[in-house]
């Protein structure tokens, strides 16, 4: 409610009296007036004036939970906000929700995870860690595809020069900027939940500075606000389309583009054997050329452009 009662001082050019928000809201005058002290409190400049009401000055977007409340309305999307300054992990929090969809983001996780049972590392101002719930109506093998769709929007997000690291991180200047971890939880052949997580690089972290970049690193204008008003924009535009197809085939194009591995010689993590990246199938899977020019489609693991080291 108190996005909502911000989000009526900013939309509004003169003073807008608590009557007037009381009535489009639908709530009591007390109400509203506590939801103002509560901004105030919190930093917003809001001037009254007895006979004229509230205004709202020197406003400038930023990120914050009500922010984020008033875009994700915006957008016309069916998903509740929640911010932490800590928490275990988004996903874990995302997965005990009862809501229809949720947008859950943390400043710092003290169990953040990474695929394949890894880490992620999470301290406050090293990156941007969120997760991103919500229930749509497909059987669980598609999750793969939808990380895909997660993928080229964080791309889209972050920069142009972002590539993508099949099958979902996100690569710039040869090293990971942003990855994501993709959760479901099931009912018998049925997705009931399906969790989108993400972390991305925003600072310099010593630990990974072979592996790993950064948006400071990379001088990356970064809004946050702006960066979810894309990235929540182009997942449910695609998500729409999918769900429709239940192919990837009107993105394969895009991915293959924007593809870090697209036609060169890959390996699979702890393999000396060689491989060509040909591309992605329909269904999001890798298709590698062996030396003998044989197709294979691998829909699971990791590739790098490394041979192992025996
Ligand atoms: C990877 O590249 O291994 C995926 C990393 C995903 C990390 C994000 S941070 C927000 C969300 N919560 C988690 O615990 N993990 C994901």
């Amino acid at each position: 409610m108190k996005s909502r009662v911000l989000n009526m001082l900013i939309q509004s050019t003169s003073y807008l009296s608590g009557s007037a928000i009381a009535r489009e809201l639908a709530v009591s005058r007390a109400a509203v007036w506590k939801h103002i002290k509560s901004l105030k409190e919190e930093g917003y400049e809001i001037e009254s004036i007895t006979s004229k009401g509230y205004k709202l000055i020197n406003y400038k977007r930023e990120f914050n939970k009500y922010e984020l409340e008033i875009l994700v309305r915006e957008l016309h999307l069916d998903l509740s906000v929640y911010h932490f300054d800590t928490i275990n992990s988004t996903n874990t929090y995302a997965k005990l929700l009862s809501d229809n969809g949720a947008l859950v983001v943390a400043d710092e996780q003290t169990n953040g995870r990474g695929r394949l049972g890894r880490k992620w590392s999470s301290k406050k101002g090293d990156g941007l860690y969120f997760s991103l719930m919500f229930r749509p109506e497909l059987p669980p093998h598609s999750v793969g595809m939808l990380t895909q769709l997660a993928a080229i929007s964080l791309r889209e997000a972050l920069s142009e020069n972002a590539l993508i690291k099949w099958p979902n991180d996100i690569f710039i200047s040869d090293k990971k900027i942003a990855g994501i971890l993709a959760e479901l939880i099931t009912e018998i052949d049925v997705v009931e939940k399906v969790i989108i997580g993400i972390g991305i690089n925003l600072n310099k972290v010593e630990e990974f500075k072979e592996t790993a970049t950064s948006i400071a690193q990379e001088h990356i204008e970064f809004d946050t606000l702006a960066f979810f008003n894309t990235f929540l924009q182009s997942f449910f535009k695609l998500f729409e389309t999918f769900n429709e197809t239940r192919s990837l085939s009107f993105v394969k194009e895009k991915i293959e583009k924007h593809s870090y591995f697209m036609n060169k010689e890959v390996y699979k993590v702890g393999s000396t054997s060689r491989y060509i990246f040909r591309g992605v199938t329909d269904k999001g899977n890798a298709i590698l050329e062996d030396r003998v020019g044989k197709l294979e489609e691998i829909f699971f693991g990791e590739l790098s452009l490394k041979k192992a080291v025996k």
